[in-house]
């Protein structure tokens, strides 16, 4: 695979916010989008044309199902609201197609296993779209934790917070649309904490809901093996600093708010002065997730290690019970999107 086309499934803010990042990834092109509407699909091949110059003309399709049967289209992005990941997930798995799937994975953790059952039956690559994983401090904090910079790790802390004007039609809070600030939010949080502390043996979550009975608070505790613990606090009602801290038996790790796009970290170790490390990521962040699809791709692989399945199967976990646990129930769509 010399260079890898990738189709983009929606047409809405992130799929936006992510395409002009295309320009930082080497061997990879924006084959094709697909919408419900023809307008919103040729909108993003417009987008396409103003930020990618020199590039291929993407294809506009008005249909997500028929993006699914271009031979051009190598792997799918799935940038719809969450309930839509499973069906688009699926479609393009049958297809043949890698996918990246945009956080969350899926809207409840049993849609996360069919999409994770489905990639592995078919040996296809599957990722969830965790773009802090791949961010270059990040990877910078990854190795200072296993080269035991700060001792045994002992917790995680940490917020994000996201103050939003209440619209119950926009995909943050329609729980249609898999609303709330678990599943945009603290999906984040937890990926962090199942990232340096495993998949946790308790959860236990308090939390408010907005008047449509999606969760706009959530206050969650994770109880994992060899008495490590995480705390973390999301809200899509009130704002907070978003930091994190990795804390152990030698120091701790500050990532610098957002912990989510972080571009610098503090390593606090006992009796040493703290040491910044500072990298930025390149344009908006996200060509690093998609360098490393094509990594992974071009060696063969069906997961990546920095974000492996089973960790997303772990996350999804966590919030179907933190939301059992403030009452909220989520689905996923059985159905392709259409006009
Ligand atoms: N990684 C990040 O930094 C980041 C940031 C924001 C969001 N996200 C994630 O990205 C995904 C999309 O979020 P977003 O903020 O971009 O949402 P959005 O602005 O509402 O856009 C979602 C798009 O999905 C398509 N879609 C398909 N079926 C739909 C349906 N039944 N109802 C509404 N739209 C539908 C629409 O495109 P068409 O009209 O063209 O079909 C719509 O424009 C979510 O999983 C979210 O958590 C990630």
């Amino acid at each position: 695979m010399d260079t890898i086309g990738w189709g983009i499934a929606g047409t809405g803010r992130i799929a936006r916010t992510v395409l002009p990042d295309f320009a930082h990834v080497p061997e990879a092109r924006v084959a094709a989008v697909a919408s419900r509407t023809q307008e919103h699909a040729d909108s993003l091949v417009g987008l396409a044309e103003s930020t990618l110059p020199g590039q291929p003309r993407p294809k506009a399709y008005s249909s997500y199902a028929r993006m699914m049967e271009d031979p051009d289209v190598d792997a799918v992005y799935v940038a719809t609201p969450h309930p839509q990941h499973k069906p688009i997930a699926l479609a393009a798995l049958a297809a043949g197609k890698a996918v990246l799937v945009e956080k969350s994975f899926a809207a409840t953790y049993a849609g996360a296993g069919q999409i994770v059952a489905a990639a592995r039956d078919r040996g296809l690559f599957a990722m969830e779209g965790i773009w802090s994983r791949f961010l270059p401090v990040i990877r910078e904090m990854d190795l200072a934790v296993e080269a035991g910079e700060i001792g045994e790790v002992t917790s995680v802390q940490g917020d994000l917070f996201a103050l939003r004007d209440f619209d119950p039609e926009d995909r943050l809070f329609n729980p249609q649309l898999g609303g709330g600030a678990t599943l945009d939010l603290g999906v984040y949080a937890i990926n962090f904490a199942v990232g340096h502390l495993g998949c946790p043996i308790r959860v236990t979550a308090s939390g408010s809901l907005f008047p449509n009975g999606v969760d706009s608070d959530v206050a969650m505790l994770l109880e994992h093996r060899g008495q490590r613990t995480a705390t973390l606090a999301v809200s899509l009602r009130a704002d907070g600093p978003g930091r994190m801290t990795i804390n152990g038996t030698n120091g701790w790790i500050e990532v610098e708010p957002r912990f989510h796009h972080p571009s610098r970290i503090v390593v606090h170790r006992r009796g040493v002065i703290p040491q910044v490390h500072e990298a930025p990521q390149m344009g908006r962040g996200y060509a690093h997730e998609f360098i490393e699809v094509g990594r992974c791709l071009r060696e063969g692989l069906t997961e990546s290690a920095i974000m492996p399945l089973d960790d997303t199967l772990a996350v999804s976990k966590v919030m179907q019970s933190a939301l059992e646990q403030v009452g909220v129930t989520h689905h996923d769509d059985e159905e392709l999107p259409h006009g």
